[in-house]
């Protein structure tokens, strides 16, 4: 059968809607010849800031360096132990490895991709130096649970949120429940730039001061020194970009969330598949629907005989990629990270997903596993 593809992400149906006032902003900058920091990247961390709700909020130059400063503004360095989840994009891994830390690897929970709060405390040593949640697929992990640990421990928390900006749990934002909270400014995740970027949240004055001192080669003052930085900005240009998007977010949200509706309202109920099931204290931005399959290639092949793309987020545990040489891990070390691993298929979502296009995803499922 042959139709018109569907995508994961449609970029130009984005800028259809803002385009024009895009256009503009980037002119105002380009005039303005303030292209590094400057007021307009100043104006987006105060927009930031407010819509996580956090006191502070400072624009990177990427959402792997939001990890990786915020790793160094917490104090973790050579040798350090980093309690993090193996179902992630490689991304997180990499920033605990690049400030010479260790990634210990605890197991997720069942039903919602995230990290498994029960499971920390049995992980934690006395080189233990941050936990490291990840809110994957725009959901926002159990942070009452794993901030009662860390708290118990003294351990700062570093939220890897790249994925869930406007995501909450128990009334509190994703980013906003640890010493930094970390996002992604990458075109295709909620809030995307024309580019990378990303930034870190914070409501700790000192956190958010050594992050000043680590964008920008350690340097308050011209020609003078007082950490080993490096260069992480958030390009004016983008931040204006970011400006015009922001105010969009809540609605295209919404938008995810009427199309979420709909694929579990046709998928649920079916057997050998399972739907997102997001608690009662949780508030999802979907920026993946991800269902779970006991068969899942007939599916996979399905969607792409008729046109209709998919993902297979993420294919297999962190602690199986070789990059990670002798912090490797056996097969078997994370048994529910492996199954999801496994079964998982991410279906097109974004906000200008019609509902037509919903239901033809839902049908060729259906019809795949009749
Ligand atoms: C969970 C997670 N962490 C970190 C990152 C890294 O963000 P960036 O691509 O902006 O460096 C991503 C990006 O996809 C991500 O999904």
């Amino acid at each position: 059968m042959t139709s018109d593809r569907i995508s994961m992400v449609d970029m130009s149906a984005e800028y259809a809607q803002v385009g024009p006032a895009i256009e503009e902003a980037v002119v105002r900058v380009l005039r303005s010849g303030q292209y590094v920091l400057g007021p307009e990247t100043r104006a987006l961390e105060k927009e930031v800031a407010a819509h996580v709700g956090a006191p502070f909020a400072l624009g990177v130059g990427s959402g792997t360096e939001s990890l990786i400063l915020a790793l160094l503004a917490v104090g973790v360095g050579q040798g350090d132990e980093v309690i993090t989840t193996p179902f992630t994009f490689f991304a997180t891994i990499e920033a605990i490895r690049l400030v010479g830390a260790v990634p210990i690897f605890v197991d997720i929970e069942e039903n919602s991709f995230n990290l498994d709060g029960t499971k920390v405390e049995a992980a934690i040593t006395s080189r233990t130096k941050a936990i490291m949640p990840v809110h994957l697929f725009g959901r926002c992990a159990d942070m009452v649970c794993i901030r009662k640990v860390a708290d118990a421990h003294g351990i700062p928390v570093v939220e890897d949120a790249a994925q869930s900006i406007g995501a909450a749990r128990a009334g509190r934002s994703a980013g906003n429940w640890g010493a930094a909270g970390c996002f992604s400014f990458y075109p295709a995740k909620n809030l995307g730039a024309a580019g990378d970027g990303g930034c870190v949240t914070t409501d700790d004055e000192g956190v958010y001061e050594r992050l000043h001192l680590l964008r920008a080669h350690g340097s308050k003052e011209r020609d003078e020194h007082l950490v080993i930085g490096t260069t992480s900005r958030l390009d004016s240009l983008q931040a204006a970009v970011l400006r015009v998007k922001l105010p969009h977010l809540d609605e295209w949200t919404a938008a995810r969330a009427r199309s979420a509706a709909l694929y579990t309202e046709g998928l649920q109920g079916i057997a050998g598949l399972q739907v997102p099931n997001p608690g009662s204290d949780e508030t999802p931005v979907w920026n993946q629907y991800v269902i779970r399959c006991e068969n899942p290639e007939p599916i996979r092949k399905a969607l792409s005989e008729d046109s209709i793309d998919w993902r297979h987020f993420y294919s297999k545990p962190a602690y199986l990629q070789p990059a990670l040489g002798e912090f490797m891990l056996a097969q078997g070390a994370c048994p529910e990270a492996e199954k999801r691993c496994e079964e998982v298929i991410c279906l097109p979502m974004h906000p200008f997903l019609s509902e037509a296009e919903v239901r033809r995803v839902v049908e060729t499922i259906s019809k795949s596993i009749a």
